[in-house]
């Protein structure tokens, strides 16, 4: 795969942070994450290549003015004659589509005077038909078509095979900086994804420190590979393939903190799903077993082996019921092992995670 555009471009980064959803929907989205089957690792690593976001391809193809606007004014049409129907399943309304179109439009042309007759594009004008076309009918989510999260001050690449990282998980990265001597330490990002958590520890640790990143999923890491080395931590944040707890045998009882968002969603909730999230966000992202437990009780019994005395967990879940279950579960039956658990709620007032001390 050819990423040498983005070593080149890393200094081009926009700085604004773009949500494309507010936390509390972007939350109750989450929530409602449904899961139909877990898809093999080689099922996934079948995911079509990725090509750069958006906003890196160079301006290299060009349209009228009027051309341009035609587009803008049928883009807008569709997007108001769908939104009602959208948010039927909890889907973007027409204010929130209109927005994913001018973000769309920022990220695929040059701005220019108006004045000029000629608008500068990355990609085609019937691309940008095509890909809109595709944001509606298919509902295909927002960050797929443009190839790019905006998350805390970062800019992530992502593509389908990745989970699409969500703000309320931006919350751990900030868990993990109350912790003391945090930057010089040993920690795993278990489940990363397309390397979020990771890369927001990463950019924090000073000389010494170092971040553990693993997922099961080869696109996953793929993706997260692309991320590492657009913010230059390839010496901090090291990629493991591999189940849980299985690529950290070597570093058992050493690691200073452990951090997951695993896959929470109950099985039964999978009927609910928004388009955007059931039918194009990987399965094996989203799927917690039939309460929506099995990986976050897998990964409460390792972090007891995995961690050292005085090491930190955060557990990212799917709100209320289930912080409340893992963190009785750590103050009982673990009592001797685990201390200073506590919950710790998200953007929203939900209690999203459950955070704790190894005795
Ligand atoms: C909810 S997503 C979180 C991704 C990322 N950390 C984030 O917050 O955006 C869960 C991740 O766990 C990974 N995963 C699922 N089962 C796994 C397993 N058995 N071992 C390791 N990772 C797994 C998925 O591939 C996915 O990337």
């Amino acid at each position: 795969m050819n990423w040498i555009w983005t070593v080149e471009m890393t200094l081009r980064f926009p700085l604004a942070i773009r949500s494309p959803l507010p936390p509390a929907l972007a939350s109750s989205l989450h929530r409602r994450l449904p899961i139909l089957s877990s898809p093999s690792a080689a099922a996934l690593s079948s995911s079509p290549p990725a090509s750069p976001p958006l906003f890196l391809r160079p301006l290299v193809f060009s349209a009228s003015r009027s051309d341009f606007l035609d587009f803008r004014r049928w883009a807008e049409s569709l997007a108001l004659a769908a939104g009602p129907r959208l948010t039927c399943d909890g889907g973007p309304d027409a204010g929130l589509l209109g927005r994913e179109l001018s973000w769309l439009l920022e990220d695929a042309s040059a701005s220019s005077d108006s004045s000029v007759d000629e608008v500068r594009l990355r990609v085609e004008l019937e691309e940008l038909y095509r890909l809109w076309r595709e944001r509606i009918e298919k509902r295909r989510p927002f960050q797929y078509i443009v190839g790019c999260e905006h998350w805390r001050d970062l800019i992530l690449v992502v593509k389908e095979g990745v989970l699409i990282p969500r703000p309320e998980t931006e919350v751990v990265v900030d868990l993990v900086a109350e912790v003391q001597g945090f930057e010089k330490g040993l920690w795993a990002d278990l489940g990363t994804g397309s390397g979020a958590i990771a890369v927001g520890i990463g950019r924090m640790l000073k000389e010494g420190g170092r971040v553990l990143a693993t997922d099961l999923s080869p696109v996953a890491l793929e993706v997260a590979r692309v991320n590492v080395e657009r913010y230059e931590l390839k010496d901090k944040i090291e990629l493991r393939q591999g189940s849980w707890f299985e690529p950290l045998q070597d570093v058992e009882g050493e690691l200073m903190g452990l951090v997951s968002n695993p896959p929470y969603i109950p099985s039964t909730n999978l009927s609910g799903l928004q388009a955007e999230v059931g039918q194009h966000e990987p399965k094996l992202a989203l799927d917690g077993g039939d309460d929506g437990m099995d990986h976050l009780l897998h990964l409460c019994e390792g972090s007891s082996l995995a961690l050292k005395s005085g090491g930190f967990f955060a557990f990212e879940t799917n709100g209320d019921k289930q912080s409340k279950f893992i963190a009785d579960l750590m103050t009982t039956r673990w009592r001797k092992v685990f201390h200073n658990v506590k919950m710790v709620s998200d953007f929203a007032g939900i209690k999203r995670f459950v955070t704790g001390f190894r005795r």
